[in-house]
């Protein structure tokens, strides 16, 4: 098959899947040996979101995303990709990951910059292998806590290790933050906040709360309560919360682990004291990227129906729907 027939390098953005050398170090392939036979499907979420970056590398820039996702869930990813484009899809798997990732990036800078502190701290709730600490330069005032599972923690840590040591990469890698702490929690548990405040979590100074690709799996009472524990903190000082919510029929499709939803995060956030609240749904001019050309995309078409329809009116499937939401709260606010 020629370049051109595979449909894949008539396009210079889109590249051969080049895997790189770090993975088939000894060290490497043991670790993901463990994730791909030892991990249950929530913790391996994580690797699927670092294929989706490491895929989508023409948009984002995250140097740890390969050795972080490793090669089955590359591979998983590239033949998605590679079939979409073939099929000429309006939309490449994968987008809606790329744009996420790049929201939660431009909001997290700019949550730290409406702060007029500049230290500041910013926890990632399910941060998976999210690398914002070695990537974000915005972050370079901020302390860093990233909360997972301590299996997740763990080998998460020992890849980056190898990272740092393998002399190809250790010239590019640094880290950008001003401290990274990993805090091991469960956080469907009532004792996470404890143990992120022995981690050196101080919750009396200004802080952004990441909740991407995470609520969803909880069910509604532990979610609830998750939100609940971030809206207090903003009784103390200025918190800035984070988080993208699944419509009720994103979840309810055959099949789906997800279980928490809102219809309406824009109502329930200040519900629980949040002031500000703005809700940005993917093709949103905040929510674009470049990457939402196409009108007739499946985003862009949701974007035009009220958000209180569920089936779509042209052919009765559900309309399932990402919300990307941001809210605010300090304690010198008037009470909503
Ligand atoms: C889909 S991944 C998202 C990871 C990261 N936020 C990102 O966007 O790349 C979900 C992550 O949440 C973690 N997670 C799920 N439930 C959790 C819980 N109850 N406590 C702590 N972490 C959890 C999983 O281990 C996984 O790393």
């Amino acid at each position: 098959m020629s370049e051109h027939e595979n449909g894949f390098s008539d396009n210079p953005q889109w590249q051969e899947l080049k895997l790189p050398q770090l993975l088939f170090t000894d060290t490497v392939r043991e670790l993901h040996s463990t994730i791909d036979n030892e991990w249950n499907s929530l913790q391996r979420s994580a690797c699927q979101t670092a294929a989706g970056r490491a895929l989508w590398k023409h948009v984002i820039n995250d140097p740890l995303a390969d050795l972080l996702a490793g090669e089955a869930h590359l591979k998983t990813v590239y033949e998605k990709i590679k079939k979409d484009r073939l099929n000429n899809a309006r939309e490449i798997s994968g987008v809606i990951l790329a744009i996420r990732t790049l929201w939660f990036d431009s909001q997290i800078e700019a949550a730290l910059n409406s702060f007029n502190d500049k230290e500041a701290q910013v926890v990632l709730l399910g941060a998976g292998m999210d690398a914002r600490a070695y990537r974000l330069g915005c972050l370079k005032d901020s302390d860093v806590f990233e909360v997972d599972f301590p299996e997740v923690l763990q080998v998460k840590a020992t890849l980056i290790q190898a990272a740092m040591e393998s002399r190809d990469e250790q010239q590019h890698l640094k880290m950008t933050a001003k401290s990274l702490t990993r805090v091991a929690a469960d956080i469907r548990e009532n004792d996470w906040l404890e143990k992120l405040q022995i981690s050196g979590f101080k919750p009396e100074k200004k802080t952004v709360w990441v909740l991407e690709g995470i609520i969803y799996y909880l069910s509604h009472t532990q979610a609830m309560q998750v939100l609940k524990i971030i809206a207090d903190k903003r009784t103390l000082v200025h918190t800035v919360l984070l988080a993208d919510f699944m419509n009720k029929s994103s979840t309810t499709l055959s099949n789906s682990t997800f279980i928490f939803y809102s219809d309406w995060p824009d109502h329930l956030l200040p519900s629980l004291g949040f002031s500000h609240v703005k809700l940005s749904q993917i093709g949103d001019p905040d929510a674009h990227f470049g990457l939402m050309h196409d009108p007739l995309n499946l985003f862009n078409k949701l974007r035009s129906l009220p958000r209180s329809i569920q089936t779509h009116p042209d052919d009765g499937t559900p309309c399932c729907r990402l919300y990307l939401v941001q809210a605010s709260g300090s304690p010198n606010q008037t009470i909503p």
